[in-house]
């Protein structure tokens, strides 16, 4: 598939994912959520790609939202299948076994935010923008806002945020968990690519069982979570990367991972 919508790059073991509709400051249509799904397909069995990174085209927006002008045409019936739509995709984004960062560079709004929650953690820009403004056209979130927010940041912020529809900066997003990170404008891809080339490094087994584990541990009860931990940890002694991971720590040099399933 070609992408009109989306810049896909590669560089080395690292993919950076670009929202490209700048004019709508990246504002997401059905279009744009198909190559988005076509593109996780292909990382997916990308083995060169070790690390994601997701930003938005353009110096103001991440991503505005769900496309209003599109939507305001949907019946209720169109409007539910661009929700499952997008959720899907979003849900594929997350259970990716590669770790995705979200770099947020102005206004991640909507299904922008929502999109941001689906990543493994989100670096922002200083003077970007978080919100569900969906309450002031008359709607609710449909990509997953209503339950990824809360999760991320309990229940009385998450309605807060969903029902006055009021943005917040980065200072404030960092203050209530929902940003790991905050960078001026000019840094913030590069130093989100360093975080990206650290994971990018690490074992690929173990890679892929602790962003599971914590992932599908979260909804379940703690000693079942823990069993699915016990059993992850385990498997992980059956790659190469623990062998050599703790080889390297008794023969005091640095390891060498080669990341092989
Ligand atoms: N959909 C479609 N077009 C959008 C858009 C969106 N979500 N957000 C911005 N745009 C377009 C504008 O219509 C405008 O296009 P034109 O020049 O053709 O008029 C262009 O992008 C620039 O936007 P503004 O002129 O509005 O820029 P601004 O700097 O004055 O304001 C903003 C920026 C505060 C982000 C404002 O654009 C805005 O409020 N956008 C809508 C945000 C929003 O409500 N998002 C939620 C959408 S609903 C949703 O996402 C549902 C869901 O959960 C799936």
């Amino acid at each position: 598939m070609d992408y009109q919508n989306i810049i896909f790059e590669k560089e080395v073991d690292i993919a950076v994912v670009t929202f490209n509709r700048p004019k709508a400051l990246n504002a997401l249509n059905m279009e744009v959520l198909a190559e988005i799904s076509d593109c996780l397909d292909r990382i997916a069995v990308d083995e060169d790609i070790r690390a994601i990174i997701l930003t938005g085209a353009g110096d103001k927006a991440f991503v505005a939202g769900a496309d209003i002008k599109f939507m305001s045409t949907l019946s209720p019936l169109g409007a539910k299948k661009f929700a499952a739509q997008g959720q899907e995709v979003l849900f594929k984004l997350e259970t990716l076994p590669i770790p995705i960062i979200a770099c947020v560079n102005g206004f991640a709004l909507g299904g922008g935010n929502e999109i941001a929650m689906a990543c493994d953690f989100i670096y922002a820009a200083e003077k970007a923008q978080f919100g569900q403004p969906e309450i002031n056209l008359g709607v609710i979130p449909g990509f997953g806002g209503t339950q990824r927010l809360s999760r991320l940041v309990g229940k009385g912020l998450a309605k807060e945020l969903c029902l006055t529809g009021e943005m917040i900066n980065a200072r404030r997003a960092l203050e209530i968990g929902l940003v790991n990170k905050v960078f001026p404008l000019e840094t913030l891809l590069e130093e989100t690519k360093k975080t990206a080339r650290v994971m990018a490094q690490k074992g690929r087994v173990s890679i892929r069982a602790a962003k599971k584990v914590i992932d599908s541990g979260y909804d379940v009860d703690l000693r079942n979570a823990l069993a699915m931990e016990a059993d992850a940890f385990g498997l992980c002694f059956a790659s190469e990367d623990q062998k050599e991971g703790m080889a390297a720590f008794i023969e005091k040099r640095k390891p060498v991972f080669k990341g092989k399933l």
